[in-house]
């Protein structure tokens, strides 16, 4: 039933349309005020101390802060600066990869680097020697791998304050209240490009401490490429080829570029559920797509269908939205450094990042297709105009767990939290317009929820938020119909978010008792049109 996407012109123009018309609406809602890169307690911005008289942070080995590989404190079994080895056998490396363009000596610099001392590349192995050809290894190893050490070899010259670790729930004394209405926290922290290349050539050789080193190690994803090295999985060498060409695009910059990315962590301020069940707020629109993708839709908030760790499995086997999104555009894998697990009313919101890599398939049949150029324009802080929100939906073993209200409230919370940020965009003047969300089947692959009630979950947020949907179907034309009836059916009958949250409740009353299969068959569409098709 799934159509082929051959309709992608088409599919462009009306995009760019729908973009030029009436899609970016006035505000009537307050947003979070994620403006501009201006240092504050809640903007950690890790460039141009140089220019700053403010004094250069201390090396801080805490658990407040990411504990990098340069710091004093970093120190091997005999009490040696871990520093000068890292800086010792990079250095070898460089010498042997010019002289010979063999890959043994890389695997043996990153068993030296890495603290995880039973490590097996057998994937690394496989890339140089089998999924290149023997022209493109030779040059990866010889012309690119040094430039790579050069790169993480500056991360004590380039990144010289510490970086905080965004914590779950506080954000730091950043509280955001608009209109004395208090929203909740965010911090942000702002790099540039280099630093980010700086931090992923660090976490490429392995250099980065254990995560056991800190209090939370239960909290924080892994920065280390170790994964991706290990095993036999064609995924992970796809993934790894979209890396090494981001480094080849990027070694081949001038260092002087100064474009920047902002990662924002939001602590929303959780809302009393009442508020769905009583608002008389009319559905807000939603565009329903057959074709294209998330990462297309320009100016929009482009969801990421995130891990509550951000990434997911980027750095291991993972190879579905997340972790696609993260390798065609590798410095979002920056945030994997500093961002602790999300809680339920968190979310992260990233600006700035830029596509390297164009890809064909999905999951197994994933592959890298070559550069991508993106000509997405900045904003006046030289950062991309491209934001992503990492928003983690639930995951549903058992599918009809999720017909339940609490779990349907923790739902519309999260998209909430994401959904009420906005970076203000500086070409807009006197009036705020907030761009329209680009999402799809967002926790209903890998995480098995239900496509029609995630829709209409995401469908209450945006409404509340005040804000519209572009909805990819991801060519799944039953999904696409569905979907553009449930739009009809709450568009002839003027639904407000109010009635669709009691629908959604009474549904699952109605199932509690029902099997699997009797669900099926009486799905929530079904109730849909029960209760509504007959009344016009
Ligand atoms: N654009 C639009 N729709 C897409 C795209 C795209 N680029 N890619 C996929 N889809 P999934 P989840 C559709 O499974 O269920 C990761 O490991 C497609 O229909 O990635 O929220 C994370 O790290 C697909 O089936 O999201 C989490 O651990 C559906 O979106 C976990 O997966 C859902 O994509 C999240 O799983």
């Amino acid at each position: 039933n799934k159509s082929k996407n051959t309709k992608n012109e088409n599919f462009r123009l009306d995009i760019d349309a729908i973009l030029k018309a009436d899609f970016f609406l006035n505000a009537e809602n307050n947003y979070f005020p994620l403006i501009e890169v201006a240092k504050s307690k809640s903007h950690t911005i890790l460039f141009g101390q140089d220019s700053d008289d403010e004094k250069i942070d201390e090396d801080q080995w805490n658990d407040d802060f990411v504990k990098l590989p340069c710091s004093k404190s970093n120190k091997d079994n005999e009490n040696n600066p871990k520093w000068t080895n890292i800086n010792q056998t990079l250095a070898n490396l460089n010498d042997r990869v010019k002289q010979f363009a063999d890959s043994i000596f890389l695997e043996k610099a990153i068993e030296k680097c890495s603290s995880n001392k039973n490590l097996k590349l057998k994937n690394l192995k496989y890339l140089f020697n089998k999924a290149y050809s023997k022209t493109e290894s030779e040059d990866i190893i010889k012309n690119l791998i040094p430039k790579m050490i050069d790169l993480a070899l500056d991360l004590p010259n380039k990144i010289k304050s510490s970086i905080p670790i965004l914590k779950q729930g506080k954000c730091i004394e950043s509280k955001i209240f608009v209109s004395f209405i208090f929203l909740g926290n965010t911090h942000s922290i702002s790099l540039t490009e280099e630093q980010c290349a700086i931090i992923l050539a660090n976490a490429f050789f392995c250099t980065f401490p254990e995560r056991s080193y800190d209090s939370n190690p239960e909290d924080m994803p892994f920065i280390n490429f170790e994964s991706l090295y290990t095993g036999s999985n064609k995924s992970k060498i796809e993934k790894l080829k979209c890396i090494l060409n981001y480094f080849k695009r990027i070694t081949e910059r001038a260092s002087t570029s100064k474009r920047i990315i902002t990662f924002t962590r939001i602590c929303h301020e959780t809302q009393n559920t009442n508020i769905f069940k009583e608002s008389n707020k009319k559905v807000r629109k939603a565009i329903i797509l057959l074709d294209g993708k998330i990462e297309d839709c320009k100016g929009a908030l482009q969801l990421d269908f995130a891990n509550e760790y951000i990434g997911g499995g980027v750095l291991n086997h993972g190879c579905v939205q997340e972790e696609i999104r993260f390798v065609l555009c590798p410095e979002l894998i920056v945030s994997l450094l500093f961002m602790e697990r999300m809680q339920d009313n968190e979310c992260i919101y990233i600006r700035g990042c830029e596509r390297f890599n164009d890809y064909s398939g999905y999951a197994s049949s994933f592959e890298w297709k070559g550069d991508f150029f993106d000509t997405t324009e900045r904003d006046k802080d030289n950062r991309i105009l491209t934001d992503v929100l990492a928003i983690d939906a639930l995951c549903f073993r058992n599918s009809k767990d999720q017909f339940n209200k609490k779990k349907i409230d923790r739902e519309i919370q999260k998209c909430l939290a994401g959904f009420s940020a906005y970076l203000k965009n500086d070409k807009e003047k006197d009036v705020v317009k907030i761009p329209c969300i680009a999402t799809g089947n967002w926790g209903c692959g890998a995480f098995n929820g239900n496509i029609e009630l995630k829709f209409l979950i995401q469908l209450i947020a945006a409404t509340e938020a005040g804000r519209d949907l572009v909805y990819f179907t991801f060519n799944d034309i039953d999904v696409f119909s569905k979907l553009n009836l449930i739009m009809d059916l709450l568009g002839k009958n003027s639904l407000t978010i109010g009635q669709v949250y009691t629908i959604l409740l009474e549904y699952c009353d109605e199932i509690d008792n029902l099997s699997r299969t009797q669900i099926e068959e009486f799905s929530l569409i079904e109730f849909f049109k029960l209760k509504y098709s007959d009344m016009n």
